[in-house]
């Protein structure tokens, strides 16, 4: 297992001004909503200290982490976009962040276990990825198809529906596929645990060294 995992307690953050670049502090002063900035900085610590301990590098500020117009971040190390894999996922005080060396791509997602509505259910998961029921299997089932579209970079901007994980494997129609393809087709690998009690978490990780994917096409 190569993946390295960082968790942040967002109640126990430093200030901005010891982790943010100017440019990150920047962005960081344009969040108004006091749980969304807790969350960017907690998100961006955690990856921080992992990128930290990867490179060698000493100082949170060596490292930028900044969204892309479509959402997805971009790290700069010493000014030099950084290309290896990773991920972040927040939620409910916790802020988590994951890098993997030997991987092309990744997505990470943690969600509380909670009762959701019927509605929710029907309308954010296709019928084939329906196979169990209860609020871990559902909030396992949205952790694992929003790792996925964190791994294809589009975030939920597609149609739930073309990502599908039907078993603990990854199912892509649609747009989703054609990004898939553009990606090169990795091998996709998705692990779901309970990271922390409560919380489901996956993580995907795509590798395109080998084309043998585990994924089915319509
Ligand atoms: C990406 C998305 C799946 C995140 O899910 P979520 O459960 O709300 O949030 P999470 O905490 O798990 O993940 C958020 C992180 O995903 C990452 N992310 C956002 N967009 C991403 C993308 N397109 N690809 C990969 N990662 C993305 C970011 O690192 C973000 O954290 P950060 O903003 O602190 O850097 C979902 O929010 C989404 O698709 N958003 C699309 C954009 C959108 O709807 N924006 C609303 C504008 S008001």
């Amino acid at each position: 297992m190569t993946v390295q995992l960082e968790v942040v307690d967002l109640n126990k953050l430093p200030s901005s001004f010891e982790v943010l670049t100017q440019a990150e502090q920047t962005y960081y002063q344009t969040l108004r909503v006091p749980k969304r900035r807790t969350e960017w900085l907690g998100g961006r610590l955690a990856l921080k200290r992992l990128i930290l301990v990867q490179t060698g590098k000493k100082d949170f500020k060596q490292i930028e982490v900044l969204p892309q117009p479509e959402g997805k971040p971009q790290v700069r190390v010493d000014g030099q976009n950084w290309s290896g894999a990773f991920s972040i996922t927040h939620s409910h005080g916790f802020a988590v962040a994951a890098i993997d060396s030997q991987a092309d791509f990744m997505g990470i997602d943690l969600e509380k276990i909670e009762h959701r509505i019927e509605a929710w259910k029907t309308g954010f998961f296709h019928p084939d990825e329906l196979t169990g029921q209860g609020d871990e299997f559902l909030t396992s089932l949205w952790t694992q198809k929003e790792a996925l579209v964190k791994l294809l970079g589009t975030g939920l901007s597609i149609n739930s529906f073309d990502v599908r994980c039907v078993k603990g494997k990854p199912q892509f129609f649609g747009a989703a596929l054609e990004i898939f393809k553009q990606l090169g087709s990795p091998q996709i690998t998705l692990t779901t645990s309970t990271l922390l009690p409560g919380f489901m978490f996956s993580v995907a990780i795509g590798r395109n060294k080998s084309k043998a994917g585990s994924c089915f096409t319509e």
